[in-house]
């Protein structure tokens, strides 16, 4: 049984994994089976994601959970339709359907197929959360660092309770009208929306860059020695364009 006994005593049940391990498999999971999420499910997720630490412990963070109410289905409606206008824009800005996205099995394309089913079917997401901050004072670049660990929170929590999650950023557009619906006052910061869900496939093991080009010793650029990935690490080639050449 992976080490939560605190969390036990208040009657959480977990998948039997350990943090680490949880948090090396906790990807964006964007495709759900109907089933609801069960309140007490919610009550465990939300109480690991009110964990997160924040400025001075201010705790400015409030999240919004949207299950089957029509106030809810209003919110997932309004929030899909912003979803499928960015992810229309992204098809095509970020050319999916080009290059190699040209063969229906390249990962390019089956990314853009998981993407399509994803917003096409947003309106139908079991859970949809907003976590939100509540400004004290004027934006600061590091406010987010009061409200997105308390969001990986969420999601760490869910893994361990056999569900997942993905955030987005498609409230955007769509920010006022939310607003409006859900009574959130105006100075309210909306972070971004996480979907939540039974995984209809499995986890799987996260995939980023090489540590050798993530960790950098005493100085910038250059590799620390010791930055070296576990046997067996999978990699992505996705990550950062390459930096801009200053002109001659
Ligand atoms: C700041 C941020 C914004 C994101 N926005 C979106 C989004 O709008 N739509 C979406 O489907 N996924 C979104 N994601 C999920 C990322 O695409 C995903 O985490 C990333 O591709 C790495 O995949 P993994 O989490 O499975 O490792 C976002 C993630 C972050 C951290």
């Amino acid at each position: 049984m992976a080490d939560l006994h605190h969390l036990a005593e208040t009657g959480l049940t977990t998948t039997d994994i350990s943090l680490l391990e949880g948090l090396c498999s906790t990807r964006a999971i964007r495709r759900y089976r109907d089933d609801p999420v069960p309140e007490p499910v919610l009550r465990d997720i939300l109480f690991a994601a009110t964990r997160g630490p924040s400025g001075s412990n201010r705790q400015p963070f409030r999240f919004v959970v949207l299950t089957d109410s029509d106030r809810a289905q209003a919110a997932k409606d309004l929030i899909a339709q912003g979803a499928r206008k960015l992810w229309a824009f992204k098809r095509k800005n970020d050319q999916y359907d080009e290059g190699s996205g040209a063969a229906a099995d390249s990962p390019k394309a089956r990314m853009a197929n998981v993407m399509q089913t994803y917003v096409d079917n947003f309106a139908n997401v079991p859970v949809l959360v907003l976590p939100c901050l509540v400004r004290y004072r004027e934006p600061t670049p590091m406010e987010g660092a009061s409200l997105y660990p308390a969001v990986q929170n969420l999601l760490l929590a869910a893994r361990a309770l056999g569900y997942g999650g993905v955030i987005t950023g498609f409230h955007g557009s769509v920010d006022e009208e939310l607003k409006e619906l859900l009574g959130i006052p105006q100075e309210v910061f909306i972070g971004c929306t996480v979907t939540l869900g039974k995984p209809q496939g499995g986890h799987g093991p996260v995939r980023r860059r090489p540590m050798h080009e993530l960790v950098y010793g005493d100085r910038w650029g250059e590799a620390a020695d010791w930055a070296i990935d576990p046997p067996g690490t999978r990699y992505t080639k996705a990550g950062p364009p390459p930096a801009k050449q200053s002109a001659p």
